[in-house]
């Protein structure tokens, strides 16, 4: 009974015509409200709620309700649907849940499909959330676009920035530099990324085989006591810090602007001295703040889930990563969780500025203080 109310509650919703007083949003979140609490019925045996599941599923295509409604009825025929919600917002929770769920339906050709195709914007879409699910299967179809240089440099530079945040991938792209068959203009990118990864392996092979370019560290830093008697100009040092590389602000706030991943520094200056501002920068992992440790989990998918513990209840991890992507991880796919002695900031971000720029980043920092 309770069962045929709510149908007729999402049927008449969704049917409402332009005379009812509903906005078309409104409508949708109605019907969206009432199929949710049905989720137990088997859509087969229940051609209406069907067919009501399927309008509504056409109504909030690309967003997150698109999503809910394809988990909760378990749905495996709505993969395109569900990387448009991917495309949409390729590096937000729900746009990675969405490639992840793609990728366990091994609907490969769908995504190799369009990687390929002829619109730029969705193949960037793509291959950025496959980057995010951090998932062996991106692997193949990552490199396979990343080795292609009839593809555009800006899809192929998402797809080596996506190989390298998984060990697979990492060793897939080392693999293609040591071949030969990774194109010139990708080189810089590659060489940051694996220099920059946490697996020793990987990282000691791309020191020799893709050196980090000399632009800006030319010279070694001098050592921290003649760094901090150096000349310098703070208001440089926060254009640093808000510049790409090294791309201090992706995941530190200064004063309500930038990421959620690391603390805020707002009151560094305030919280440590200058030598410990410098050696949190070269050294992260030695001291690494409270509530900020690294973990990782092993998944019995043979996936590796890596970055902050947001939270550990009786049925799920939730886990933070290093662009700030929150995933929730049932127990029941988790085999371990390992606390790490690695700090989740990267090391060797002083290689993307010269010493002149890393003394005014310290004077910039060194002067945010409790107000
Ligand atoms: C990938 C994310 C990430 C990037 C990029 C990053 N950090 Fe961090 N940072 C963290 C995390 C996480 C912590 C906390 C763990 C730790 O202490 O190592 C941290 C800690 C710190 C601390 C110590 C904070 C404290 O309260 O003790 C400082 C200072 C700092 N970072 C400065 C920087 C600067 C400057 C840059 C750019 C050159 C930078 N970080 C880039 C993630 C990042």
């Amino acid at each position: 009974m309770r069962v045929a109310v709510f149908i007729i509650i999402a049927a008449t919703a969704l049917s409402l015509g332009a005379r009812a007083e509903l906005t078309e949003a409104q409508r949708n979140t109605i019907a969206f409200e009432a199929l949710s609490r049905l989720h137990h019925v088997n859509l087969d045996t229940d051609p209406e709620l069907k067919s009501a599941v399927y309008r509504l599923l056409e109504k909030v295509r690309g967003t997150d309700k698109f999503l809910e409604i394809v988990k909760d009825f378990h749905l495996h025929d709505c993969d395109p649907g569900l990387l448009e919600v991917a495309v949409k917002a390729p590096s937000s929770e729900t746009g990675v849940e969405a490639m992840r769920l793609v990728l366990t339906h091994n609907a490969a050709d769908l995504v190799r499909n369009k990687l390929n195709g002829p619109d730029a914007k969705v193949a960037r879409g793509v291959a950025e959330a496959l980057g995010n699910a951090t998932e062996q299967k991106a692997v193949a179809p990552l490199l396979a676009v990343a080795v292609d240089a009839n593809r555009d440099t800006a899809l192929r530079k998402i797809c080596v920035r996506g190989l390298a945040r998984t060990a697979e991938g990492a060793d897939a792209l080392l693999g293609a530099a040591k071949k030969g068959t990774l194109a010139e203009d990708l080189k810089y990118t590659a060489s940051t990324e694996l220099n920059g990864v946490r697996w020793t392996k990987i990282k000691a092979e791309a020191a020799q085989v893709l050196p980090l370019p000399t632009a800006r560290g030319a010279q070694p830093l001098p050592p921290t006591v003649e760094l901090l008697k150096m000349p310098a100009d703070p208001a440089n040092g926060e254009k640093v810090f808000y510049r790409q590389q090294p791309g201090c602000f992706a995941c530190h706030t200064v004063r309500g602007k930038g990421g959620q991943v690391g603390p805020d520094l707002s009151e560094i200056g305030t919280k440590l001295a200058r030598e410990a501002i410098v050696e949190s920068i070269l050294e992260p992992s030695a001291g690494i703040s409270v509530g900020y440790e690294t973990y990782s989990l092993d998944l019995k998918s043979g996936d590796e889930a890596y970055g902050l513990l947001v939270s550990d209840s009786a049925d799920e991890i939730v886990i933070k990563d290093s662009k700030g992507i929150v995933t929730h991880y049932k127990k029941s796919e988790v085999i371990n969780k390992r606390k790490l002695k690695l700090s989740l900031m990267p090391t060797g971000l002083q290689q993307g500025m010269s010493a002149q720029e890393f003394a005014d980043l310290i004077a910039f920092l060194a002067g945010l203080k409790k107000q």
